[in-house]
């Protein structure tokens, strides 16, 4: 049986001067999660948001808080995220292992990776669970599944755009890799980058269940319409 859709908020593009009333506005329609991009200006060009705002968030909202690090050395800023009261952490692979050629310097995007050092990795994820927390690992669209650490996590976020700004375009060539996860991992499958009414269907079908949106959902007047709408896709 297919798993119910759950709607999770980026706060990427909600309004920073009126946050606690833009969580109101989520958890009133209905949202299950709310997810916060972590950027450093290294891992991605852009530069975003601190434990203190998770901080911050924690003492407005009882749901689900999910810290998206696109950052260099997760591993030393899993505790202050957890402190902060996030309850998911999600550490992007690509930090673990020798870089791409392509990607060393600190100003080439997006980030790639030669081959996953494993080892580190499920040390750090191993570190978020002892945390009481909940590890995700991410996968940027053109890094390939890295099926040896599946075990090690409770859910896989796939992106569907190269990290680092909410509202580019989803990139479908990413689906085989949902499809690959929905037969061999039963943890949480999360999809993030350019969903919409017209991408959230192909994620779904090829089998996210865990549907993270910015510009969608706050580019809408109707907050509890787009919920609605992405839920029944179930
Ligand atoms: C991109 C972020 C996404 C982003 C999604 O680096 O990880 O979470 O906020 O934005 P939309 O939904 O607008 O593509
Ligand atoms: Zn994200």
């Amino acid at each position: 049986m297919n798993k119910p859709i759950e709607v999770s908020a980026s706060i990427l593009a909600a309004d920073f001067s009126q946050l606690a009333r833009d969580i109101k506005r989520c958890e009133d329609a209905g949202v299950g999660r709310f997810h916060i991009d972590c950027m450093d200006g290294h891992f991605v060009p852009n530069l975003t948001i601190g434990p203190v705002i998770v901080e911050a968030m924690r003492k407005h909202t009882p749901l689900i808080l999910e810290a998206h690090l696109m950052i260099e050395h997760p591993g030393h800023y899993i505790e202050s995220y957890a402190k902060a009261g996030a309850d998911i952490i999600q550490l992007q692979v690509e930090c673990y292992g020798e870089r791409l050629p392509s990607s060393r310097l600190w100003n080439q995007w997006p980030k790639g990776i030669e081959k996953v050092d494993t080892l580190s990795l499920r040390a750090d994820l191993k570190k978020i669970r002892h945390l009481g927390k909940k590890a995700f690992v991410v996968f940027n669209p053109t890094t390939p599944l890295c099926e040896d650490i599946l075990n090690d996590c409770d859910g896989v976020l796939i992106m569907s755009v190269n990290p680092g700004f909410a509202g580019q375009k989803f990139m479908p060539e990413v689906l085989p890799k949902l499809k690959r996860l929905k037969e061999i991992f039963k943890g949480d499958i999360a999809i993030d980058g350019g969903i919409n009414a017209q991408t959230a269907p192909l994620a779904v079908t090829a089998g996210a269940h865990v549907l993270i949106t910015a510009s969608y959902l706050f580019g809408s007047d109707q907050f509890s319409d787009v919920i609605k709408s992405l839920k029944s896709l179930a």
